[in-house]
């Protein structure tokens, strides 16, 4: 098949999903008293990503991709995609060009979104006039901050914009945004690990996992 046959495609977590017991997986010790379940272990986070770079470079091929990591938070799944857009790249007929830029957004202030997102470093987005960009994000909730960002990066006129979110939360709070290409598609709960935090802990944990309410009080600013 040709085309962008997979876009919006997405691995869904029902609001059942019971995950996985943490005593099943190696998590370190100093969280062990502050997480619920596992949700998505590490590999499978791999597996799905492998498939992602795959998808993008079906899309985006041919041309030199600027990949946009949203900092902090995109920082494990930035890396992860990239190697394996690169082992493609080493790979197959087609490569795709990449160059990496990064951005420092801030929207949250313990498990609450906060209805600022906030720039608060990064090059310099004129950069990018253009380019075709590749943002690479964590997740979306609300869908605020990748509006804004988008927004932001418009002004600059990029030739191309593209959106890869690990996660999209099912939530009430929803503005509707749907990034072009999405890792899986998770119930409204606070989830952790794989870069993702809770007041910045959590980010040096390979899982994904639901913090427990205990947690949420002790790391709590
Ligand atoms: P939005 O602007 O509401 O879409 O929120 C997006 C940002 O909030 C993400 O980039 C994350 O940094 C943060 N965020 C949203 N939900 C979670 C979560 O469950 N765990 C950790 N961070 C989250
Ligand atoms: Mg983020």
């Amino acid at each position: 098949m040709t085309g962008p046959c997979n876009m919006n495609l997405t691995c869904v977590i029902p609001d059942d999903e019971k995950g996985y017991e943490l005593d099943l997986f190696c998590v370190p010790k100093h969280y062990e008293e502050d997480l619920d379940r596992v949700i998505i272990p590490h590999g499978l986070i791999m597996d799905r990503t492998e498939r992602l770079a795959r998808d993008i470079v079906r899309d985006m091929g041919g041309h030199h991709i600027v990949a946009l990591c949203v900092l902090k938070g995109g920082y494990k799944f930035f890396a992860d995609l990239l190697d394996y857009i690169k082992a493609l790249n080493q790979n197959c007929d087609k490569s795709v060009p990449l160059t990496v830029d990064f951005i420092r957004l801030k929207s949250y202030c313990n498990d609450q979104s906060t209805n600022r997102v906030k720039v608060i470093g990064g090059d310099e987005l004129s950069t990018l006039t253009g380019k075709n960009v590749l943002i690479v994000e964590d997740i979306v909730e609300t869908g605020r901050t990748m509006e804004t960002l988008l927004s932001l990066l418009s002004e600059c006129n990029p030739k191309m914009v593209k959106v890869v979110s690990l996660l999209v939360k099912r939530t009430p709070r929803s503005s509707g945004y749907r990034p072009d290409y999405m890792g899986f598609e998770v119930p409204d709960w606070f989830l952790v690990g794989y870069a993702l935090d809770y007041n910045e802990y959590f980010r040096d944990l390979s899982h994904i996992c639901i913090l427990n309410e205990k947690a949420k009080v002790k790391y709590k600013v």
